[in-house]
């Protein structure tokens, strides 16, 4: 029989220490509730005594979250672990997570200690915690760098004082997934109460070992996985749980499996992008915009015929609609042929031939052939000069204490339309004054804005892609101006199918 591994979710906590990631509370709720809908077995979702805000934020969610347990980082300190079971005092399934270092190299610069001294600490901790709550979670930070031995006998300390799960952390990242795995299996044979609690993977991804560190874990024994949404968190971030999940469930031959409902991870993903404002890098596994793009010939023509033939996951199974069939010089005719189809043309092989010919000189000269590409070369007139739509005038208010509020008129067929509209700040304002002008259900699946160069007077480049009717489009534009770059590239990616 498959053995289950527990999914705990960190996001709303070791993610998003990472600078720039900071949620407020509401925002943290959306997050777990769409976390629990998941259905993560465990959400951990801050450190109560680090802010009022932390504070304020396991509160709201233990009252917002029904079957997932809520749990809350400590130190090993008594003031940490009263003030955690004091927020988690709604949650129908609390768990603190209480730990303290325990490489030497934490022992003597963190804590200017002894190991003796840091195992009386570490029960301490666990069984104070269990004055308050049932389920206590120990971690030995820096487990990754412990020395294996030792680690043994912090863990069976920590689980005859009562801890119910025992986290062992790569905090830094340091491990290979052998050795990661090795020292799991070690504290399985050698841990005498090991099959009192359960253990727990935690892998940061320095070195970029964080998944295989995970899954080593899990064939060596460890029964519960930290994970966040995307892979991120400190440094170069957390093991990703789509990643940790995908394996288990796309490799049968293991005997594990998870209660994560796979087809909301694309949702997930895309909703901490939004929220952290963090883009997914394109090639990151499973949930990165070309982690189902085919662009070479070969492989199109392959997954045009049996999807099976390059593709190892279904992208349906992860909430991603369709694979992308990516048009390149690198395109065979099945793949133009796919597109003409999905844009309701249907070609004699004659007139495909003409259209590959002239597709692949544009193609030589063009990195992204689009959609309007492909009528024009068919003979539809569709072309740039030919949009519908285009920013005629922008004008924004927004500072301290004002509403943002934007006045945007835009050419519509050659008509003079003008709208004014609040937001929370000037972007959304005129982004929602130009969907009151094209009146069409438009949602905002990626806004990405860089600088150039680093100067205040530097040109912003703005990304932004955005869904309408189940179909995806892309619009770009650059400004010194980051607001009108950003209302004009919204109106690219509108016009696209306006
Ligand atoms: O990486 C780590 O060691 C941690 C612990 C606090 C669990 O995040
Ligand atoms: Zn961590």
């Amino acid at each position: 029989m498959d053995q289950k591994i527990y999914v705990f979710d960190t996001t709303l906590r070791d993610g998003e220490q990472v600078p720039g990631c900071q949620l407020n509370t509401i925002e943290k709720i959306e997050l777990a509730r769409s976390l629990e809908a998941l259905k993560v077995d465990i959400i951990e979702c801050g450190f109560p005594v680090s802010s009022p805000g932390d504070f304020n934020s396991v509160v709201e969610i233990s009252k917002n979250v029904t079957n997932a347990t809520i749990c809350a980082l400590t130190r090993a300190v008594e003031r940490d672990i009263e003030v955690a079971a004091e927020a988690l005092h709604y949650a129908k399934r609390g768990r603190i997570h209480t730990g303290i270092g325990t490489s030497d190299s934490h022992i003597r610069y963190k804590f200017n200690s002894n190991r003796e001294e840091i195992i009386e600490r570490a029960v301490k901790a666990v069984k104070y915690a269990r004055r308050f709550v049932d389920d206590v979670e120990f971690y030995a930070e820096d487990a990754g760098r412990t020395d294996n031995e030792y680690l043994a006998r912090v863990v069976e300390a920590v689980i005859a004082a009562g801890a119910t799960v025992v986290n062992i952390p790569d905090t830094t990242g340091y491990c290979t997934p052998w050795e990661y795995g090795e020292k799991i299996k070690y504290l399985i044979n050698n841990v005498p109460n090991a099959d009192k609690a359960i253990l727990s993977t935690h892998c940061h991804n320095d070195l970029g070992m964080a998944t295989a560190n995970t899954i080593s874990g899990v064939m060596n024994g460890a029964r519960q996985v930290e994970v966040t949404i995307n892979g991120i968190g400190e440094r170069a971030g957390n093991t990703s749980l789509e990643e940790v999940v995908m394996t288990l469930k796309c490799r049968k031959d293991l005997p594990f499996y998870t209660d994560v409902d796979a087809k909301q991870i694309y949702k997930n993903s895309r909703l901490v992008s939004t929220l952290m404002r963090m883009p997914v890098q394109p090639n990151k596994a499973i949930v990165g915009r070309n982690a189902f793009a085919h662009s070479s010939g070969i492989h199109q023509d392959g997954v045009l015929k049996n999807r099976e033939s390059y593709e190892i996951i279904d992208p349906m199974d992860v909430g991603v609609n369709d694979s992308v069939i990516a048009l390149t010089a690198r395109s065979g005719r099945a793949a133009l042929n796919h597109h003409y189809e999905r844009l309701g043309i249907h070609l004699t092989p004659e007139e495909l031939d003409g259209a590959y010919e002239k597709f692949l000189s544009l193609a030589d000269t063009k990195k992204d052939v689009n959609d309007s590409d492909l009528l024009i070369i068919v003979g539809v007139n569709r072309n740039e000069a030919a949009r519908k739509i285009r920013l005629k005038f922008l004008q924004v208010i927004s500072g301290k204490g004002s509403v943002p509020m934007a006045t945007v008129k835009l050419n519509i067929d050659g008509e003079i339309c003008t709208a004014t509209s609040s937001g929370n700040g000037p972007i959304d304002a005129a982004f929602q004054a130009v969907k009151q002008l094209v009146n069409r259900k438009i949602v905002v699946e990626e806004f990405l804005v860089q600088a150039i160069t680093r100067g205040s007077d530097d040109v912003g480049k703005v990304h932004v892609q955005v869904e309408n009717r189940g179909n995806l489009y892309y619009g770009f534009s650059a400004n010194t101006d980051i607001i009108t770059a950003s209302v004009e590239a919204f109106v690219d990616a509108i016009s696209k199918f306006i």
